[in-house]
């Protein structure tokens, strides 16, 4: 069994255990703290943070999301830091609202209920989700999906709302040599089970929130 740390959040005055095995984004999500984030494979920075004291190392990330002056100024990705101590760290972004209610993150068996071709390179997918019955997240969030078998998985938008929380459906697009893309092209089935991983991402509708918002869409355009 890996050690473990204590982790002390500032300046929301949240404390936490984290194993040596695990990043610090993940110990927070297994715990029930909802820290930002966006990719969790630090490459957007939505979950930089700021070192006050404690030993940590990274894992591979993007220098567009941390570059190095601010790596050796003490600035981490959270969702790449390993602590193998104690660990201080100054949360530079967060939502007092959510990170202690936002939805649970959970492992979600789901069935195909249909594939449908939208255009010649996007085909929605939609899942009926059996265990448990239904699932909680807010519009704007994703799910891991694995690929049946393996622990393979790829991040996909949820492309329903929350008031179908028994029914998910995802917009996925086809990228030539893309790992679920031949799957859906001739390897998954009506029927088959899916495992699910989620909900995750920081990028939802705050309550409250009044002034106009500009949404942009990547990908599929979720
Ligand atoms: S860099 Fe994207 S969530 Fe950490």
């Amino acid at each position: 069994m890996a050690d473990t740390h204590k982790i002390s959040f500032e300046p929301v005055d949240i404390e936490m255990e984290v194993g040596e095995d695990e990043t610090i984004l993940d110990a927070a999500f297994r715990q029930g703290i909802h820290l930002m984030h966006g990719c969790r494979e630090g490459r957007c920075s939505a979950c930089k943070s700021y070192m006050l004291e404690g030993d940590v190392q990274m894992d591979d990330y993007s220098t567009f999301a941390c570059n190095d002056a601010e790596e050796a100024e003490g600035y981490v990705l959270l969702c790449r830091t390993y602590a193998y101590s104690d660990c201080e760290i100054e949360l530079l972004n967060f939502d007092e609202d959510e990170l202690l209610g936002g939805a649970p993150i959970q492992d979600v068996t789901t069935k195909v209920a249909a594939i449908e071709p939208m255009t010649p390179d996007i085909v929605s997918l939609k899942l009926d989700v059996v265990e448990p019955e239904s699932v909680e997240f807010k519009s704007g969030q994703y799910f891991d999906l694995f690929i049946p078998g393996t622990e393979d998985k790829r991040s996909f938008s949820i492309a329903t709302t929350p008031a179908t929380p028994d029914r998910l459906e995802f917009l996925i697009k086809k990228y030539p040599g893309g790992l679920f893309a031949g799957m859906l092209t001739d390897g998954l089935s009506v029927g088959q089970e899916i495992k699910l991983n989620g909900p995750y991402g920081s990028c939802t509708l705050r309550n409250g929130h009044v002034l106009p918002i500009v949404a942009i869409g990547g990908g599929a355009g979720v």
